[in-house]
């Protein structure tokens, strides 16, 4: 369920998929037609579509379309198209989790599993609306009950609204909501280098609904909280380990040690589909390496001299001991991670 003037960044179409191309925004509005398997995973590695929700939910309608085009199924054919869909980005925990339920269900009956999966990823997408409010709601409480009717100043870093969610958003779910509430005075969007999620497509968002913003270079959070400008940071998250430790947009990392260090609370909100129980700490995550080129380069222009090469994880994880709260559609984990996310499980 989308809000009122929000892009759709994915929907099905009777027997396609349709993506906006999150790359050419702000500025240019544009679809891609989507039919097959390999298209769903270049339109996942290019970031077509990006936001660990909106991969999960565009890996389902993938495998629906590998089950559509595939006249028979067999076990090895099914594992070459799980693995293959995996692969196109291993950070983001939603993509594997997907791809594990959509295996399942291809199993369980290859015959009917196109028009199964197409119903099952409509109903994820949903879902996670409800999920998402439930998340907002818990994001507002928390801060009411830490700063009272005081309007707050919040940070965010990448995008982790409708674009990256289908719905409301995470983070950004959490500052839309409380901003309808009467609770938030102006929100700090980290730019979020390279890709510039911050400055193209989280300010969009909170443009198109008219919540005061603006757009600061990442490394500026430091003098900001230090100047007492910031009350409260608001991430996602791609993986969230058994300890508490998350994968999210690099960059993050930083931004929580500096709020730590200025005693600036800083939650991570993330769907428990973003939680990976297989892992027990931060160590154990893959942290994609991205292009060099995305360093070197804005929007094809070359900036760096010629020879000259980058470096380029696309994730940080940030230890749990600098994290305030985990908020899920479960409620909030705080103090010991351990016990507190596996109640999320129970
Ligand atoms: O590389 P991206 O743009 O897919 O990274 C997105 C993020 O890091 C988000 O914070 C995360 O996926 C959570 S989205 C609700």
């Amino acid at each position: 369920m989308k809000s009122e003037g929000a892009l759709n960044p994915i929907r099905w179409e009777e027997d396609h998929l349709v993506l906006i191309d999150q790359r050419k925004l702000p500025l240019t509005e544009s679809y891609e037609k989507i039919t097959t398997l390999e298209q769903c995973h270049d339109a996942i590695k290019v970031m077509v579509v990006r936001g660990a929700p909106c991969i999960g939910f565009t890996a389902i309608f993938g495998m629906a379309l590998f089950a559509k085009n595939e006249s028979q199924i067999d076990d090895t054919k099914l594992k070459i198209a799980a693995a293959f869909l995996k692969s196109a980005r291993p950070t983001a925990v939603n993509l594997a989790f997907e791809v594990d339920r959509c295996v399942d269900l291809i199993l369980s009956d290859p015959k009917s599993a196109f028009d199964r999966l197409v119903s099952f990823g409509q109903e994820q997408m949903e879902k996670a609306y409800h999920e998402n409010l439930s998340m907002a709601e818990t994001g507002l409480k928390e801060l009411t009950a830490r700063y009272g009717d005081k309007k707050l100043r919040l940070m965010t870093h990448c995008n982790t609204g409708h674009l990256a969610c289908g719905c409301l958003g995470t983070a950004l779910g959490v500052i839309s909501h409380s901003f309808k509430k009467g609770a938030v005075e102006k929100v700090w969007v980290d730019e979020t280098r390279p890709y510039l999620q911050g400055t193209r497509l989280s300010s969009f968002e909170l443009w198109k609904e008219s919540i005061p913003h603006q757009v600061v270079v990442e490394g500026a959070a430091s003098e900001l909280m230090r100047q007492g400008l910031v009350d409260a940071v608001f991430v996602g998250a791609d993986r969230i380990v058994k300890n508490g430790d998350t994968a999210n947009k690099v960059g993050t990392a930083t931004l929580a040690i500096t709020a730590k260090n200025y005693g600036v609370p800083f939650y991570v909100i993330a769907p428990t589909s973003s939680f990976d129980m297989a892992s027990s700490c931060g160590e154990e995550i893959e942290i994609e390496m991205r292009p060099e080129e995305e360093v070197l380069s804005i929007q094809g222009v070359r900036l760096a001299a010629e020879g000259v090469s980058a470096y380029n994880p696309s994730f940080d994880i940030t230890k749990s001991e600098f994290i305030t709260g985990i908020i899920s559609e479960k409620g909030i984990a705080k103090g010991n991670y351990v016990e507190e996310i596996e109640k999320f499980f129970r």
